[in-house]
């Protein structure tokens, strides 16, 4: 027997109102119901971050996060940060840097590292660098660390790496 419950979110703006099976992941809700097919389901075990969604500031899982606990949230999918016609910076270094193969990485890559230069502007430490305001610089070690979460197979690390540099050198 499954469980039906109501659930009312923001997404990239909308306010959206589901009426969802309680087991709905977040990921199944974007894609499945409102049809959000950005975010990807590379693993939905939470090993590779294709799914990762900006939910009030901060990137998540979404595969590993029920709908239904998001009630009144905030989310951020890659759809919302920019158009085809108007990129947002960090897509159009992940472009400039040749950032992708096949792009099935692509918009997980980019939601956590949109979230992970707003991390560091905040003070957020990671394992690299336990004290950030001491850190003159954001070092490739810093983002290296906090994108591990993000599997790209094609293994477009380094330009990846660059695109995230650059703008985390151009916001510095
Ligand atoms: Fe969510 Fe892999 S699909 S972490
Ligand atoms: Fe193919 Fe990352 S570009 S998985």
């Amino acid at each position: 027997a499954s469980a039906m419950s109501k659930v009312s979110f923001s997404v990239n703006g909308e306010v959206r109102d589901l009426e969802l099976d309680t087991r709905t992941t977040l990921l199944d809700a974007l894609r499945e119901h409102l049809h959000l097919t950005g975010t990807k389901k590379g693993c939905d075990h939470g090993q590779c971050g294709a799914c990762t969604v900006i939910v009030d500031g901060r990137r998540i899982n979404a595969c590993l996060s029920l709908a239904v606990m998001h009630e009144g949230d905030a989310i951020t999918t890659v759809e919302g940060l920019g158009s085809p016609e108007n990129l947002h910076p960090m897509q159009a270094a992940f472009i400039k840097h040749d950032g992708f193969q096949c792009g099935y990485c692509t918009p997980g890559q980019i939601c956590s590292s949109v979230a992970v230069l707003e991390e560091i502007k905040a003070g957020i430490p990671s394992h690299v660098t336990a004290d950030l305001t001491a850190a003159s610089q954001v070092t490739p070690e810093e983002i290296r660390e906090r994108m591990s979460g993000n599997i790209c197979r094609c293994g477009a690390y380094s330009n990846i790496l660059d695109a995230i540099t650059e703008v985390a050198e151009r916001q510095a």
